[in-house]
């Protein structure tokens, strides 16, 4: 266990250790204990947690606001146009001013090649810790869920288990790649075996994947690629079908007009690509189905699969309030 995290930044789980990582799991079950039990603690008295929303969020806002509420601080919900963002105030002054009223400042900016580096450039300027609430690379909040569901489901030994990052259809909006990058970089790290499933139009970016098998080899586990949801599918202990956009070739188009047409036409090519009872059949026995939601029902997954008992959606989204708890109150809290 690390004692040492009070103050560091959390933008993307690649950049913390194993043993970080570990720590936030460790002290988030404890979390979770005491939840069950009623018992709250005012680790965060009096600490104010920005929350700076360019999107839209339901698990997200709400385990961290009412984390900070049970941890007996506060998370004020800002949105550019609620500050001078949206009369273009600099990320430099933003952090500056920010860090002087408050004790940490978290951020959602999910911008095609803009959120990450807003992020960084606060962070640069920050004087107090600076959270990923998700950016256009990196979903750090809902990695650490995912992984404490994970071990609540399968156990503190996760070498071997195979996990099908799949790509599915969806009509809703083209969600970003952060969901699927942040599970490829993070899961192998902890022994588990990632295949990433995707039609040819959607991929996951190289560097990432370079790095994810990298990040692989020193935890234990593997990165892979296939073409295919049923190949994914078979024989794996955890199935994850979620749409993402193709922002890996945004680059290719004259303008954001051209760019969601040609998105859409390749989308519709793959309407197939859902995960159905009958795919899910080809898992292993006790096979479990995740999702970080907002889910499509009815075309990344059908409602009899999604709401069956094999089925750990819900624990995963309670899961962002106690990894979310653990994560403030180490950051923001902690040994003085
Ligand atoms: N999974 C997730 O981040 O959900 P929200 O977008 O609702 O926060």
């Amino acid at each position: 266990m690390n004692t040492l995290l009070r103050g560091r930044d959390l933008i993307t789980l690649a950049d913390w250790s194993v043993g970080e990582i570990r720590t936030v799991l460790e002290v988030a079950f404890d979390m979770k204990r005491r939840y069950a039990l009623g018992q709250y603690e005012d680790l965060l008295k009096h600490k104010t947690l920005f929350m700076l929303f360019f999107e839209q969020s339901t698990r997200t806002r709400n385990s961290l606001e009412g984390g900070m509420t049970q941890l007996g601080g506060h998370a004020h919900d800002l949105t550019p146009d609620k500050m001078q963002i949206t009369h273009g105030e600099s990320p430099k002054d933003t952090a500056k001013v920010l860090s002087r009223m408050g004790d940490a400042i978290s951020i959602r900016n999910c911008f095609y090649d803009l959120g990450n580096a807003y992020l960084e450039e606060i962070a640069e300027h920050a004087e107090v810790p600076v959270i990923s609430m998700q950016d256009d690379l990196y979903h750090p909040l809902q990695g650490l869920a995912d992984l404490m569901t994970i071990q609540e489901h399968f156990g503190a030994d996760l070498k071997g288990l195979k996990v099908a990052v799949s790509w599915a259809y969806a009509t809703t909006h083209a969600k970003p790649l952060s969901v699927p990058v942040t599970q490829a970089l993070l899961f192998p790290r902890f022994g588990l075996d990632v295949v990433v499933a995707n039609p040819p139009e959607f991929p996951l970016q190289d560097s990432m994947l370079a790095r994810a098998r990298k990040l692989a080899d020193a935890g234990g586990g593997s990165v892979s690629v296939v073409d295919s949801m049923d190949d994914a599918i078979a024989g794996a202990d955890i199935v994850i079908p979620k749409n993402w956009g193709g922002f890996a070739h945004f680059d290719d188009f004259v303008d954001d007009e051209d760019h969601a047409r040609v998105m859409k036409e390749n989308l519709e090519k793959h309407k197939d690509w859902i995960c159905t009872t009958e795919r899910f059949a080809a898992a292993n026995k006790g096979a479990k189905i995740m999702h970080a939601l907002p889910a499509d029902r009815g075309n990344e997954i059908t409602d009899e699969l999604l709401d069956s008992e094999h089925s750990i959606i819900y624990d995963e989204a309670e899961n962002r309030l106690h990894t979310s708890k653990s994560l403030l109150s180490l950051l923001m809290g902690g040994r003085p």
